[in-house]
């Protein structure tokens, strides 16, 4: 089964009020494992690809494993460009056979993301390739953009945002952010400024990035075997249903995966300080990956059978 657009997925999804999950993936065990979860759950997926995976990867090992891995799958899968920061990587991607773009202008004033978007919509729509923006500034680092603070999405900009740009879907900030550490004292959103922008935008579908909830269970077994994670903290499981019920269509996840792997590994390295074979440990991260995954979609995003 070819790549898909997101449009049929996020229409079923916003009708559904469920969230198809977005995974950032760097490498083949990763991908098989979001894979096999996908399959044994019979979700829809969108694999995502930031700047610094493709760095780190190279775009054209993602596209091949990605190629392996739809030869033997028939569910709906999109493969799609997290935090593009100019027209150039978007661009690249599109023209490289992804079916969805990020073009992330947030950190810019509201008229220059306005113009950058636009840009991106006018090429990527030439192709038929999807193109989410980004409206309202998380705080935390992604890729070399690091931001203090959060400046939630104002709800008339981003009506008329939309309107200028003719962007597809819409990532806004209500209080999340990237990473393991992303309350100090108690975690909230603003969902009623979620279910404000919902329906100022009805039938739109909207994102939401920094959502991994940085499940304490491996924080513990991290720092277990020898991590030192500190005071992390994500966002409930409970908060991200009701996103989903309220126009978000998409919730972004690396942080959860990388701590569900980095700790299966730390754990395997000591209890078996002979192995030295990389298969020996990445074979139970990729299963952690698939089970991490597998909890998400069948427990947060609502989207199991929904493939
Ligand atoms: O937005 C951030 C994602 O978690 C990607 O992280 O830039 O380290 O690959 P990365
Ligand atoms: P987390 O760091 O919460 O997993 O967010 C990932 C993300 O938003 C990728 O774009
Ligand atoms: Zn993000």
């Amino acid at each position: 089964m070819p790549l898909v657009s997101p449009k049929e997925m996020f229409a079923k999804a916003y009708n559904g009020g469920f969230a198809v999950g977005a995974f950032n993936v760097n490498n083949m065990e990763i991908i098989q494992g979001i894979m096999e979860a996908g399959s044994e759950e019979n979700s829809p997926l969108i694999l995502q690809v930031s700047a610094g995976a493709r760095k780190y990867a190279g775009q054209n090992y993602i596209i091949k494993l990605m190629e392996a891995a739809l030869e033997v799958t028939d569910l709906p899968v999109v493969l799609h460009l997290d935090h593009g920061q100019n027209f150039e990587i978007c661009k690249e991607v599109v023209d490289g056979g992804f079916t969805s773009v990020m073009i992330d202008g947030s950190h810019l004033p509201f008229d220059e993301n306005i113009a950058l978007t636009k840009q991106v919509v006018e090429y990527a729509h030439g192709k038929g390739v999807w193109v989410e923006a980004e409206l309202g500034r998380l705080a935390g680092v992604e890729d070399e953009v690091h931001s203090e603070e959060n400046v939630y999405t104002d709800p008339d900009e981003a009506v008329e945002f939309v309107q200028r740009t003719g962007c597809d879907s819409l990532a806004i900030a209500i209080g999340t952010s990237h990473g393991a550490y992303k309350f100090k004292g108690e975690a909230k959103l603003d969902l009623e400024r979620l279910d404000t922008i919902s329906k100022m935008m009805p039938n739109y579908p909207l994102v939401l990035h920094g959502a991994s909830s940085v499940p304490q269970e491996f924080v513990q077994m991290a720092n277990k075997y020898g991590g030192q994670i500190g005071d992390a903290k994500g966002v409930s499981e409970e908060l991200l249903r009701k996103a989903a019920a309220s126009g978000v269509c998409k919730i972004n996840i690396d942080t959860d995966i990388r701590l569900a792997m980095t700790a299966t590994i730390r754990k395997h390295f000591v209890e078996n300080p002979t192995d030295f074979d990389p298969r020996q440990y990445l074979k139970p991260a990729r299963e952690a990956v698939k089970n991490m995954v597998k909890h998400k979609i069948k427990n947060v995003l609502g989207c199991s059978g929904q493939a």
